[in-house]
């Protein structure tokens, strides 16, 4: 055999650096939050440079089995047995008899798990659970969600080709007659739906629970304590008033007390009835809690923010200009609305993965979109608000996330 070239030699160290740098990682939470994004950016980029093309294509149909697989696990009670064992205690015998499964089956899912990178195969013939699988656990946070998105998601996307040659590749723009109705043969838009279906509901908002910890924080990308300063300041001797429109169960307010735990603030939190029901905030914040439907006029006029996370791109344009219609109508000129949404550029360049996920769950779903600075400039002078600025995180993550300063346009 020849001598190893330059090249061998260097992808060599890299494989080996790179193996002990996983090794030493089992979790990557000690890395500040930038550093995790870059080197996975940098992961994905070889990962993608890497392989042929007939890999690349593949590699779909891959990804989609072990989803499948994990949901299989989940419904064995697989995580719940792994999180209730010693570390490295699991056997194909232990998970068959508990789950009443064959051991063929057992070992197979098995696999598909270790690729998952959920497991490792011990030398001893057990598995060992990674902290991924903690998370897939009924004490963990991601159950919901790999439920949610096989029970929902997945049958659109299944129907989403034959919906989109049946409308001619229109871009779908219909909250009650898109590719979500077309697939579960309804009117319903996506939220009245759920609301008909608590076992679903319940499915989403455990998702949006746990897709809080993944977030992008708006604190982390909007300067609060310098912004807040002239509504609250000693100028202005002020309580600050911040409503938190459909803003889940608390945890935008409970990031602002975070950050800034001195702040004077009356905060009210809106949204849907069964949502707001489950609301929490730690601390001594003053929260009103307030069941709002955003379609109906804003109930708090005249407060210093108004906040909109994750709310925009649920919507098509006409529903949003009737949400922004009661906003606007709330608003005093000292008023700012803050949106937190994605920010897209005008080309296809900086995207992460999951923005453009996002993006094509958001058609799906709701038949909305995550939207430009331009789209969202169109969307707001349409209906007498004016965007001020897009705040930017310090890259602290992949995604596109900004945070949209608006106000009420001139008269
Ligand atoms: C994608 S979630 C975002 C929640 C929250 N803003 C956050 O940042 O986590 C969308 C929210 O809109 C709420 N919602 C949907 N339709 C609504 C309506 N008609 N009125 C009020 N809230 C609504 C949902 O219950 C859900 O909490």
């Amino acid at each position: 055999m020849g001598s190893l070239s330059d090249q061998d030699k260097d992808i060599d160290n890299v494989i080996l650096g790179v193996s002990q740098l996983a090794d030493g990682l089992p979790g990557g939470n000690q890395m500040s939050p930038c550093q995790q994004a870059r080197l996975l950016e940098a992961c994905d980029k070889l990962s993608s440079r890497l392989k042929n093309p007939e890999q690349g294509v593949a590699k779909l149909d891959f990804q989609w089995t072990n989803t499948t697989a994990v949901k299989i696990a989940i419904d064995m009670g697989i995580f719940d047995l792994a999180t209730s064992r010693a570390p490295e205690d699991l056997t194909v015998e232990d998970i068959a008899s508990s789950a009443g499964a064959d051991p063929v089956l057992v070992e197979r899912i098995m696999r598909s798990l270790i690729i998952s990178g959920l497991f490792s195969a011990t030398p001893r013939n057990t598995y060992q659970a990674h902290p991924g699988a903690k998370a897939l656990s009924s004490q963990g946070s991601m159950q919901h969600m790999v439920a949610f998105i096989h029970d929902i998601t997945a049958c659109v996307s299944q129907k989403l080709p034959e919906f989109l040659a049946k409308t001619h590749y229109r871009n779908p723009n219909s909250c009650t007659e898109g590719p979500f109705q077309y697939t579960f043969n309804t009117t319903d838009q996506f939220y009245t739906w759920l609301q008909k279906r608590p076992g679903f509901h319940a499915s989403f908002n455990g998702m949006m629970k746990a897709t809080e910890r993944m977030d992008v924080r708006w604190t982390d990308i909007f300067p609060a304590a310098a912004r807040f300063a002239t509504f609250c300041g000693p100028q202005a001797a002020g309580v600050l008033r911040l409503v938190d429109v459909a803003g889940g169960t608390g945890h935008n307010i409970q990031d602002l007390v975070n950050t800034l735990p001195d702040l004077q603030a009356q905060f009210t939190l809106q949204d849907l009835p069964e949502v707001v029901a489950h609301w929490g905030v730690r601390g001594e914040a003053q929260v009103e809690v307030m069941a709002h439907d955003i379609f109906q006029p804003q109930p708090v006029p005249g407060a210093h923010v108004y906040i909109l996370k994750r709310i925009l791109h649920n919507w098509p344009d006409k529903e949003c200009r009737r949400i922004l219609g009661h906003l606007r109508d709330a608003m005093a000129p000292h008023s700012i609305l803050l949106i937190h949404d994605r920010v897209f550029p005008d080309g296809a360049a900086g995207l992460a993965q999951s923005d453009v996920s996002v993006d094509l769950a958001m058609m799906m779903l709701c038949g909305s979109m995550e939207r430009s600075e331009a789209q969202f400039r169109t969307l707001f002078a349409s209906v007498g608000l004016k965007l001020v600025k897009v705040w930017r995180g310090q890259a602290a993550s992949q995604s596109q996330d900004g945070v949209v300063e608006v106000v009420l346009a001139e008269e």
